[in-house]
């Protein structure tokens, strides 16, 4: 059926996201933790919930979460943004810093909300390349930037869905290029990662970091991340923000959350032992291609057909993420980082499709 009202141009040509997902045993395809909440930690947040005045507004600066969360970070209250999700930062950076006549620069492949949401928001979008091992090349990355000049620059690191960790020399790099841009590191992943951009935010630096509890916290089904950026920033984000945005419930969950503190820690100790093992097991895989990962994820590349591999794979109930149609990574899939059985599961469903592919091509 034709549509009797049309939604802006701009929008006509856009798709939407799409993460497919099956029912199958082992979902290994959103970069989700394999792991639930504690139990204790669902305990007390419920109980906290039970006692809330449920019938007023959420607190609109989130206070008691931000000075929790500026605490475990060592990081001042007012340098802190939270919103539902990451996603909701990264849409409120670009509505406070994007829009008609601005422009964006990130580089592919990379995160695909980045240039969808620019989109959105009515931002152009500039992609640069990245090198063949998908890291960025500073002195290209400054030259895009002479050239477009965008208001924001996205630095995904550990980039989705390479895994690949930027070092500190190409975020500075980035800051100090000519003209007057945000540079956006987003670490959805950072906590899997060797090191972070968090220490180089500075009240006269225009770099924000951005971060979310859907990972390591394993709280991605309440939508929590949050941005630490100059109170320069924070101020403009808080303006555009639509007013009591983030429930109370979610806010009581990010507060209690981080008093889970060395449990996250080894969840993450873990999980970084499982894809150190699973990197290794898929290197030395005759004909697979490995890219190395600072994430919860390993993207790799098999010599044959792609999509054949990630079909045979998920008709042993095993999903992964098909990236083999995706510009710059022909045939590569990325595998999530699961629990221990999870990642057996995958790695000998592997073994399997690999032989029936063989078996084909013979
Ligand atoms: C790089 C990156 N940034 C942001 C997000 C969004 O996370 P959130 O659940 O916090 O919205 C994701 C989710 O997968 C991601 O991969």
């Amino acid at each position: 059926m034709t549509s009797p009202v049309s939604p802006r141009d701009d929008l006509l040509a856009l798709d939407g996201y799409h993460s497919p997902q099956l029912d199958v045993a082992v979902r290994l395809n959103t970069n989700e933790s394999p792991f639930a909440p504690p139990d204790e930690f669902v305990e007390r947040w419920l109980d906290e919930l039970r006692a809330a005045p449920l019938h007023r507004y959420p607190d609109r600066a989130a206070q008691s979460l931000r000075d929790a969360l500026g605490h475990h970070l060592d990081q001042p209250a007012a340098r802190l943004f939270c919103a539902n999700g990451s996603n909701e930062v990264l849409q409120t950076l670009l509505l406070t810093y994007g829009g008609p006549g601005r422009r964006a620069a990130m580089f592919e492949p990379t995160y695909a909300l980045h240039s969808h949401i620019a989109r959105i928001t009515g931002t152009e979008v500039i992609a640069g390349e990245r090198r063949a091992d998908f890291s960025i090349d500073p002195a290209a990355a400054r030259a895009l930037l002479a050239e477009y000049a965008p208001t924001i620059v996205f630095v995904c690191s550990p980039n989705n869905p390479t895994g690949t960790v930027e070092p500190a020399t190409t975020i500075e790099a980035l800051l100090d290029a000519p003209g007057s841009h945000l540079v956006v590191v987003d670490e959805a992943y950072g906590e899997f990662a060797s090191w972070s951009a968090l220490d180089l935010v500075r009240d006269d630096r225009p770099l924000v970091v951005v971060r979310t509890y859907s990972k390591v916290w394993s709280m991605a089904a309440l939508r929590l991340g949050f941005a630490v950026a100059p109170p320069w920033v924070i101020e403009e984000l808080e303006k555009v923000v639509l007013p009591y945005h983030l429930a109370t419930a979610t806010q009581i969950a990010g507060r209690l959350a981080l008093e889970l503190g060395s449990e996250m820690d080894d969840r993450v100790a873990r999980l970084v032992a499982e894809r150190e093992r699973i990197a290794a097991a898929l290197a030395a895989t005759e004909g697979i291609t490995t890219f190395a990962s600072g994430a919860n994820f390993v993207l790799f590349r098999p010599a044959g057909d792609g999509h054949a591999l990630w079909q045979r794979l998920v008709d042993q109930g095993v999903l992964v993420r098909d990236f083999s149609r995706w510009p710059r990574l022909d045939d590569c899939l990325r595998v999530t980082i699961g629990t221990p059985a999870e990642n057996d599961a995958f790695l000998s469903a592997l073994g399997t499709a690999l032989d029936e592919l063989q078996e084909v091509v013979l």
